[in-house]
């Protein structure tokens, strides 16, 4: 019995990747594994983001080795962005001689290939492309969630923000065609999804390399025409790229839901000048009120990143000041770290790790009182609910998310997964709502 356990870090575009590779090893007679000492293929699917995930990953392998002695039969492999840096390949060879397989993310596609040659050679198999060679449509993909499907619009990244590895690692930018993305969800809402997340490292750009004149406006009107389709999300955006067109369409689009997550990375014009963000101050917040406007009650969150190169108190007190403006629903907060390669890395000025944790700490502390009053400011409101099952935190209780993406517990002893329901708020705590149940919508 040939059987597979995928570990996944990183990113949702990394998660739908792993999706990608299940369907695939399932194509070639391969069933999941309950758990990794049951499995015969173990990969582990890699983030280097920051370093912290590329040392989850060392540490991994260094547990795999015993299991290896265990069982010589098992294969392992690493695939991923982090293979995709430069001599990263021979570094995990080296360290790890009982990788059998690495390959890269411009790679996937040649898994089954990849694994008839892992049975014939008593080496690590490595295939790593530079650079893509084209989209590679119509793979099996195997989906955990019954609601909600992540679908990739674009592939790589061209900004370059000079903290980032990801356009180093996952190429540039590609859109998928239109037609290839309407049919794959067309098809996921004929076997049942509710709910469609629209992937892209930069979603706002889509289009931009395709011949015809698509843009993502014209995409989501298009989405938005496919029948048994409830609800349509997407991540993430670049505030430089979300223009007015853009607002527009999505204010009159009753699929598209009322979530903006808009990185906003840092509050001074200098250091957002300084990571080649492409905005001011002033414009981000500008577009945050035109959202507000335009669609009302939206749900806005971001990233935001303390400690780049030369962030100076100034600096720091300016993220501080846009957040208490912005009052972002809630907030992914980092802090910067050095990433071999990139322009950041070469800066001088690095601030040091200690000044770097309290201002993080204070950002956390400042963002968690917000989201809390954001939180208190739903309380009492109506809200459509997509039920996604029973809640683990609470028993007794069902969960779903808002329309907005917050997370909604309602007692209930109903299978409602798949449903939207109507929810009224009566409590709420900093990462979720509450509510009773007022009525069932479809
Ligand atoms: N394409 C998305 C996501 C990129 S990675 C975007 O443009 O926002 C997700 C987040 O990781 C980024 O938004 C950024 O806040 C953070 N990040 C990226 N590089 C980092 C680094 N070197 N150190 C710390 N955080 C980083
Ligand atoms: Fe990285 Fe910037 Fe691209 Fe996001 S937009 S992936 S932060 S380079
Ligand atoms: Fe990490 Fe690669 Fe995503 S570096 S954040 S898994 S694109």
């Amino acid at each position: 019995m040939k059987s597979y356990f995928i570990i996944t870090f990183g990113c949702q575009m990394n998660e739908h990747d792993s999706e990608v590779l299940a369907g695939m090893l399932e194509a070639i007679g391969y069933t999941p594994a309950d758990s990794i000492d049951a499995a015969t293929i173990v990969l582990l699917n890699t983030c280097c983001v920051r370093e912290t995930a590329e040392n989850k990953v060392f540490s991994l392998l260094g547990r795999l080795r015993r299991q290896k002695l265990e069982n010589p039969d098992l294969i392992i492999g690493v695939c991923g962005c982090m293979p995709q840096q430069e001599n990263m390949a021979a570094h995990i060879t080296h360290l790890f001689s009982h990788v059998d397989l690495i390959f890269g993310t411009h790679n996937a596609h040649q898994l089954p290939e990849l694994l008839n040659r892992v049975a014939n050679s008593k080496k690590t198999v490595q295939e790593i492309w530079t650079g893509a060679r084209g989209i590679y449509e119509g793979h099996p993909v195997k989906r955990k969630d019954g609601v909600r499907a992540w679908v990739t619009i674009t592939y790589g990244c061209n900004n370059f923000c000079t903290y980032c590895i990801v356009p180093f690692v996952r190429g540039r930018e590609r859109s998928r065609k239109q037609e290839d993305i309407t049919s794959e969800v067309a098809g996921l809402v004929a076997e049942g999804y509710k709910e469609i997340v629209l992937l892209g490292q930069n979603v706002n750009s889509y289009g931009k390399d395709l011949a015809c004149n698509h843009d993502f406006a014209s995409l989501l009107q298009c989405l938005e025409g496919i029948n048994g389709l409830e609800r349509i999300r997407y991540m993430t955006s670049h505030p430089r790229d979300f223009n007015d067109k853009l607002i527009s369409t999505i204010a009159g689009l009753r699929k598209v839901c009322e979530h903006f997550h808009l990185p906003v990375q840092a509050g001074s014009n200098r250091i957002l000048k300084k990571m080649n963000r492409g905005y001011t101050r002033e414009h981000y917040l500008g577009l945050i009120k035109k959202i507000r406007s335009n669609v009302p009650q939206s749900n806005i969150t971001t990233d935001i990143m303390v400690g780049f190169p030369g962030e100076n108190g100034n600096d720091f007190s300016d993220t501080m000041d846009l957040v208490r403006q912005a009052r972002f629903d809630s907030a992914y907060t980092f802090i910067y770290n050095t990433r071999p390669g990139t322009p950041a890395a070469d800066m001088e000025e690095q601030v040091p790790e200690a000044v770097k944790k309290d201002r993080i700490q204070a950002l956390i502390r400042l963002q968690n009182e917000i989201s809390l009053e954001k939180n208190i400011e739903e309380i009492g409101r109506c809200q459509d609910v997509l039920v996604e099952g029973e809640s683990k935190k609470k028993p007794g209780f069902l969960h779903g998310r808002n329309r907005g993406n917050k997370i909604v517990l309602f007692p209930s002893d109903r299978d409602l997964r798949g449903e939207i329901v109507r929810v009224r708020i009566t409590e709420c705590q900093m990462a979720h709502l509450s509510g009773q149940i007022v009525e069932t919508l479809k």
